[in-house]
């Protein structure tokens, strides 16, 4: 029972906007941007599609891992900026790569997306129903949800993709998930009202009843609250998921945070007594790509040489929701 990481891939869209671009647009500065979150730039989609930023790092993956889409028999696939009320993103990427014997599934799990869909991938391979090979792809357009006028949230976001092939092998994961719904009014961004002809003005209409600090359709986040969130739930369960595990923290060789803010990640290395080195980080480069952020880190290690055989690696992350979750296994 368990599973195994045959490849990793990933997508970046080409354009980048640096601090020095936010000076241009609102009052802030590279000073500020860089000492508060730790993101010098970050990726902008120009009005790509997340399936298919998400397509481009399934491809990159596919080909790592040495697996034909033929031998796929499940796409999960994560995000909170779909493309489509319907059809699904997974189903989407399955028509597009070819995956005719798999069948697909979208979670949108915010941030903690990629923890999800990874204790998900298990759950399915191990119910030995006739799921062998997963892809799982979390693909993010977050900055179409940005207000560009709100300097506290617009400096913070970027776009790309990440993808991992998964397969059935010796290494169980141990994942500690959880939710506080207490926390949803503090990150989030509206659908549209709808555009029925008959609608009265309503719940969901132009007032955006629902959840009404934000301003119409753009995310709405109080930072500070949710920061104090993230710090607590990742401590929490990272330990959580070492219990589970049966590991002590020290034990294990890779840290990989979602990467939101820089401080948020210190604060929490610094709470665990973790060794900063294991700790991997990149928001300097990316910025915050919401469910995207774990996978492209993975993708990068991989590239790297990082990830040995035998290594312990924990995912932890955290969002809207409040949603959390970490996950520990064994390379
Ligand atoms: N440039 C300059 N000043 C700014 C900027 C900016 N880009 N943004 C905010 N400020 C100002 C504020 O207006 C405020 O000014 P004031 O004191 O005159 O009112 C001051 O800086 C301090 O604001 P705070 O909000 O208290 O700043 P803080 O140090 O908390 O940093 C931040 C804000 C970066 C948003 C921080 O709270 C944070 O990172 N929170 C967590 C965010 C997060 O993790 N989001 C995503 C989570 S889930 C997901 O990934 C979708």
């Amino acid at each position: 029972m368990g599973i195994k990481i045959l490849g990793c891939g990933m997508y970046l869209p080409p354009k980048t906007v640096t601090n020095e671009d936010f000076e241009r647009i609102v009052n802030t500065s590279d000073e500020w941007i860089i000492k508060r979150t730790g993101i010098k730039k970050r990726h902008v989609s120009q009005g790509e599609y997340t399936f298919s930023m998400g397509l481009k790092a399934a491809v990159e993956a596919l080909n790592n891992a040495k697996v034909s889409p033929k031998d796929l028999d499940l796409v999960i696939f994560t995000t909170v900026t779909a493309d489509f009320y319907f059809p699904s993103m997974s189903n989407v990427v399955q028509g597009k790569l070819g995956a005719e014997n798999a069948y697909g599934i979208d979670i949108a799990c915010a941030c903690a997306g990629f923890v999800y869909a990874l204790d998900m991938a298990q759950k399915y391979i191990d119910a030995d129903d006739g799921v062998q090979n997963v892809l799982i792809i979390s693909s993010e357009n977050i900055t179409k949800t940005v207000d560009y006028t709100d300097r506290s949230t617009c400096v913070l976001f970027g776009d790309g993709a990440g993808a991992v092939v998964v397969t059935k092998g010796n290494s169980k994961a141990y994942a500690h998930l959880g939710a506080d719904g207490t926390g949803c009014e503090l990150l989030y961004a509206h659908l549209y009202p709808s555009a029925n002809f008959f609608a009265e003005p309503g719940e969901l209409s132009a007032n955006y009843a629902a959840f009404p600090q934000g301003k119409g359709r753009y995310m709405y986040m109080n930072g500070p609250r949710v920061y104090e969130f993230a710090v607590s739930k990742m401590v929490y369960s990272l330990k959580k998921a070492c219990e589970k595990a049966k590991i002590s923290v020290d034990e294990l060789d890779v840290i990989i945070p979602h990467q939101a803010n820089v401080r948020i990640i210190d604060t929490v290395v610094k709470k665990l007594g973790l060794n900063k080195d294991k700790v991997y980080v990149n928001i300097k480069d990316h910025g915050n790509i919401s469910s995207a952020c774990i996978p492209v880190c993975l993708a990068e290690l991989f590239s790297k040489g990082a990830l040995k055989p035998g290594f312990k690696v924990c995912l932890v992350g955290f969002g809207a929701g409040i949603i959390y979750g970490a996950i520990v296994f064994t390379l």
